[in-house]
């Protein structure tokens, strides 16, 4: 099969997960990206990811501290997958599309929607993919609830609920995490659930939002859960505090395109936690929206609540994509200990797709923005002090919060 050749630009903690999604593709019969190079603005971290790559796929490849010698080093790179911090993706991408390449992009797709225009301009003026890694979607669990919702499985849809409110007053994974301008915990974790909403229940018109920084200063915690060398590596480094500055706590009502009213509340702080997702319709419920190694279930009017196991077995014509096929056979990710992996895998093959075969890309620069754009509608409606209709925020008609990250980034 012929293959893409891609250099990976980001060798930080999902770097290295992105690794291990590509050994997963490369395992199977639609192996169709070859690793040929990595690229750290940190030598170290660079030479670490060359060393995981040597030992989950065999091949080392070449190691760079910039993009454009990359370019100019490795014969006939197609592509760059990018997995720096957010604040530099805008930057980083552009690069990359202005040399030639193609460019598949980790979420959130940019630090601001100028970011996100700047990337979709540099995109169409080179004539390249731009690609959004937006893995939830793509775990089987997801699917099905879309599948679900087209087939009117639960009616007509006419109210949501999404709350993912965990305490917390620890470092979440990065110091950067919590600094506004880099990208705080909500636009780092929520662009997820913004892109679920529009994913499972279509375009959001208008948006009410408050958001709280609750948790002033961030401590290091006593362990980090993950095992890779690198997260391991980090862990030991990070600093004791961190002054925090971007907020931590949200709270929204979306009104969707199609009528639908979404309740959300969203956050990583204070002494209290809820967590739930419901679509309810006029002929049933689905609890959750679908995620990452997640399960669903549903309840029909009048009938009993049925597992994901059980909706599958009921239905006729639901299908995953013949690799999502291939790695999830059962057609349930939960419980999988490779379901990151595999669902970067999915992500990987998609790009490679669609430069060998023209296949379409699934979250373009159009999709990532109105994510992006999403998020910060409540940021900018809670600085406003008013609701905000989404397109004011798409086109940066209203865009206070978000010119000051700009303004900080120098981002034009
Ligand atoms: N989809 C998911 O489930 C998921 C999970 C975690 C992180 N992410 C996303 O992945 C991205 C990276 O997050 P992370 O946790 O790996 O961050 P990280 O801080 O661990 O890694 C970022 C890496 O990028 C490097 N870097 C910074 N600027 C660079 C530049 N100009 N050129 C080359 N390298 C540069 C840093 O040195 C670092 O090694 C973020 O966009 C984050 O939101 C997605």
């Amino acid at each position: 099969m012929d293959k893409i050749r891609l250099g990976l630009v980001g060798c930080g903690g999902m770097g290295t997960r992105h690794l291990y999604g590509l050994r997963e593709l490369v395992q199977t019969p639609f192996s169709n990206v070859e690793l040929r190079a990595v690229c750290d603005i940190r030598r170290e971290n660079a030479e670490l990811a060359a060393l995981e790559a040597e030992k989950l796929m065999g091949v080392r490849p070449g190691v760079f501290t910039d993009l454009e010698e990359m370019t100019r080093s490795v014969p006939d790179l197609t592509a760059v997958d990018v997995v720096t911090d957010p604040s530099v993706h805008h930057d980083v991408v552009c690069q990359a599309l202005d040399l030639g390449l193609h460019v598949m992009v980790e979420k959130p797709m940019a630090i601001t929607v100028k970011g996100c225009q700047q990337m979709i301009e540099a995109a169409e003026r080179n004539n390249r993919y731009l690609s959004v890694a937006e893995n939830f979607r793509r775990d089987p669990s997801a699917r099905l609830v879309r599948y679900l919702l087209e087939t009117g499985a639960i009616g007509t849809p006419y109210m949501a609920l999404f709350h993912s409110l965990s305490p917390s007053d620890t470092i979440f994974i990065t110091p950067w995490r919590h600094l506004k301008e880099r990208g705080g915990a909500l636009l780092d974790m929520a662009v997820h659930f913004t892109h679920m909403v529009r994913y499972q229940l279509g375009d959001i018109a208008e948006v009410y939002g408050d958001v709280r920084l609750v948790e002033p200063v961030r401590r290091k915690p006593d362990s980090i859960g993950d095992t890779y060398t690198f997260y391991q590596n980090r862990h030991r480094a990070m600093q004791a505090e961190v002054p925090a500055t971007a907020e931590d706590t949200s709270l929204a009502m979306f009104k969707m395109e199609n009528g639908m009213t979404v309740n959300w509340l969203v956050g990583l702080s204070g002494h209290g936690g809820c967590g739930g997702e419901i679509i309810f319709g006029d002929g049933g419920s689905i609890n959750g929206f679908g995620t990452r190694g997640g399960s669903i279930s549903m309840q029909q009017r009048g009938q009993e609540e049925l597992t994901q196991e059980e909706i599958l077995a009921s239905i006729d014509g639901f299908a995953l994509e013949p690799l999502a096929e291939h790695l999830f056979p059962s057609g349930v990710s939960a419980g999988d200990p490779a379901v990151d992996w595999k669902l970067i895998a999915l992500e990987y093959y998609e790009l490679g797709d669609a430069i060998l075969n023209g296949r379409e890309i699934e979250v373009d620069g159009i999709c990532g923005l109105k994510d992006v754009a999403a998020l910060y509608a409540i940021f900018e409606s809670a600085r406003a002090g008013r609701t905000v209709q989404i397109g004011e925020v798409e086109n940066c008609d209203v865009y206070e919060y978000q010119a000051d990250i700009d303004d900080i980034l120098s981002l034009q």
